[in-house]
């Protein structure tokens, strides 16, 4: 264990008296584990901290069941040993995905035993972690008999982590974690974050930032260090991945890379990356096979083509089909996959409506090797946007959901803003709900979280790890990581559940710490919409300049009009028939309810309309009313937050109690700063002052 690390959900603090400790002494003191592959090693370790800081006594282990004992815990597959198979539905074991896992409480031989099975070596892996989730929670298990498996079969975080320079893009949390010339050395940190990712489900991490700028083609994010990460494709640089690669096996957790469109050139010294020449198509093979030469398990590229100066199959007058393509053609001999990005945008004035346009006429033409990652909405993770069109309507084509862990808009980690709220209402829009394309879902046509389920599909999100002890760099970011893994494992978990599960394993179960916690996650991200947005669908105020700490962060609403639209005479922008035709690209149903500021849902009434300042909502108040009442609102609840951490004070430890409040005093002042530059904004347009007097400011 690092000492200087925080142990985040995995403290395994001593559970109290209202949990069932005797049942967990009598389950759980005794550990027969089976022996062999790698992520048993995994497993016994994390028995020892799970339970030995749970009970307070490290298990003793053994090599065969304990005849002398009353009562063990057994952890294997059925096919190694007969305690499971005799305990469990063994054809029920064997139909579960990879990484699912069985939990059993049953007697074996007159005795209580405690079962976690699996197909799969890494399915162990999760059952152990979920059994001492259970436990840290102080929940029963003397009835366990639950079977769980993964909904989607890759669940990625994809780090923007610029090798060789440490950086990382949209990182507030202290330099790159992984430093490639140095994995020996850091092979303790990287087990610690690999049993983070691997307790919460996650088995998949990219290694380097999208941008893997090259020299002769700097891209649109220079000042953001992007950065030489296509170099890690390079023969040797493969030779130091692979041990860094061994030790995330362990966890179940596969290395991918980052790759740059143009490598062949760069890289392999050819005279074009062109998708379609034979030459390139067989360096992309050849590099393939180097690739899992050294790395049997790697889970494949990730590419960010023709986006922000990025090169791409457009500069070879080809498309994307061509450009994902001849990837996929190298890596599928290996199982391996291409997550291609429909983050593309350059040709477009409002970027909203290009990715529909670019890839709807491709559905059907990607090599089953591909998943085309597409970030949740169509501009780029504002605290609030309408789902992406694209879901729903590639029935062709295997999608992975682009989800942003780190708080790039959202306050980069000096504010607390709770992901999980938003990321559940994207999981959960019904994409189709007529139901006409006969829909996977539960009846009203096909969610989010539905087209994620089937082979090839997957959910990614963009990290925020970094060396900070905190690992997030603000504590309660690590609820989002947290909230990540587990929503990508398990859609359907609600947004309480999961709160209940982070704050019961970080801070402790008991009413008077889980309340006032549960409570200031809960009120954040509403918090942060109200103040950075206004609360109607406007996006992008944030500053975006080059200063690395203010882009993105700090209030400028001035600085793009064409997102927010505002002018004297109204304010938002016709994305509607009206308009660019933005709305025209979802399903009727859909188009139909945006398409008319009547039914368009208020929270993104201005994302899709050019509306009067005066116009009246459905309460009555006017669209200027509503902004200035909701970015005051917006403070209001950020005082709440400071309020309700407060009752912390005592109950927790000093260190994280003070590292939070510390934040939320900075978040109260920026909200503040926040509200006041939106408020001037809207009346230096408008001129229509607030009818509560608030503004003009004097
Ligand atoms: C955002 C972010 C960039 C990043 C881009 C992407 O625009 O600000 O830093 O490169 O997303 O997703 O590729």
């Amino acid at each position: 264990p690092l000492d200087e690390y925080d142990d985040c959900w995995l403290r395994y603090d001593r559970v109290g008296d209202d949990a069932p400790r005797e049942s967990y002494r009598r389950r759980c003191l005794h550990a027969y584990v089976s022996t062999g592959a790698p992520e048993l090693a995994a497993v016994r370790d994390e028995l020892r901290r799970g339970i030995g800081g749970i009970l307070g006594r490290e298990p003793h282990l053994w090599q065969h069941p304990p005849r002398s004992v009353d009562g063990f815990l057994a952890v294997g597959t059925p096919e190694e040993m007969e305690v499971v198979a005799d305990s469990v539905d063994t054809d029920a074991v064997a139909e579960l995905a990879d990484g699912g896992f069985h939990l059993r409480a049953t007697e074996w031989e007159g005795s209580p035993v405690l079962v976690v099975t699996a197909p799969t070596d890494r399915g162990l892996v999760y059952g152990t972690f979920a059994l001492l989730r259970r436990l840290a929670l102080g929940r029963p298990i003397d009835d366990l008999d639950r079977f769980e498996e993964p909904a989607t079969p890759d669940r990625v975080i994809d780090h923007w982590d610029n090798p060789f320079r440490r950086s990382v893009e949209r990182g507030y949390a202290g330099p790159s974690l992984i430093d490639v010339g140095e994995l020996p050395a850091l092979r303790d940190r990287y087990e610690e974050y690999a049993r983070l990712l691997s307790s919460v489900g996650i088995n998949g991490v990219v290694l380097n930032n999208v941008n893997t700028e090259i020299p002769s083609r700097p891209s649109a994010n220079a000042a953001m260090d992007a950065f030489a990460g296509w170099q890690l494709l390079a023969t040797d640089r493969l030779d130091d991945l692979a041990p860094l690669a061994s030790v995330f096996r362990r966890y179940g957790v596969r290395l991918y890379l980052s790759v740059n469109f143009g490598a062949p050139e760069t890289l392999g010294g050819l005279d074009t990356a062109d998708p379609t020449d034979p030459a390139v198509e067989e360096w992309w093979a050849e590099k393939a096979d180097e690739v899992y030469e050294r790395i049997p398990d790697f889970g494949g590229f990730l590419v960010k083509a023709d986006s922000e100066g990025q090169p791409g199959p457009y500069d070879y007058g080809a498309d994307h089909v061509d450009g994902a393509n001849v990837l996929a053609r190298a890596l599928a001999p290996h199982s391996g996959r291409v997550w291609w990005r429909a983050f593309v945008y350059g040709s477009h004035a409002d970027r909203a409506v290009q990715q529909y346009e670019t890839f709807a006429p491709l559905d059907g033409a990607f090599h089953d090797a591909v998943t085309l990652q597409v970030k949740n909405g169509p501009i780029d993770f504002q605290p609030r946007e309408p789902v992406s069109p694209v879901f729903g309507q590639l029935p062709e084509t295997d999608l992975g959901l682009e989800l942003q862990i780190t708080g790039e808009y959202t306050g980069q980690h000096v504010h607390a803003c709770y992901h999980v709220p938003m990321w559940k209402e994207v999981l959960e829009f019904d994409t189709d709900p007529e139901g006409v394309g006969g829909g996977e879902g539960d009846g009203d046509g096909t969610r989010v979280k539905d087209l994620l389920r089937g082979p090839g599909s997957g959910i990614a999100g963009v990290g925020a790890p970094g060396e900070d002890p905190s690992w997030t760099g603000h504590y309660l970011a690590q609820a989002n990581l947290y909230g990540f893994g587990r929503l990508a494992w398990d859609p359907d978990l609600s947004t309480e559940a999961i709160t209940d599960e982070w704050t019961g394993q970080t801070f402790g179960t008991g009413p008077t710490v889980a309340e006032p916690v549960t409570d200031v996650l809960h009120e954040s991200w509403p918090a942060v919409i109200d103040y950075t947005t206004g609360g109607l669908g406007l996006l992008h105020m944030m500053y975006n300049g080059e200063a690395r700490l203010e882009n993105h962060y700090d209030p400028a609403p001035e600085e793009w009009p064409g997102y927010t639209g505002a002018s004297a005479d109204g304010i938002g922008v016709d994305r509607n028939a009206r308009g660019n035709g933005y709305a025209q690209q979802y399903p009727e149903a859909i188009a139909a309810r945006y398409d008319d500021p009547e039914t368009c849902p208020e929270e993104l009434l201005l994302f899709f309309h050019h509306l009067a300042w005066d116009r009246e909502l459905a309460d009555g108040r006017t669209v200027v009313q509503t902004l200035y009442d909701n970015c005051f609102r917006g403070v209001a609840r950020a005082e709440r937050l400071r309020e309700r951490w407060r009752d912390l004070d005592g109950r927790i430890d000093d260190r994280r109690f003070r590292h939070v409040a510390e934040r939320l005093e900075e978040q109260v002042l920026q909200a503040r700063r926040w509200r006041d530059s939106l408020v001037d904004f809207f009346y230096d347009h408008s001129g229509i002052p607030d009818e509560d007097c608030r503004v003009p400011r004097t």
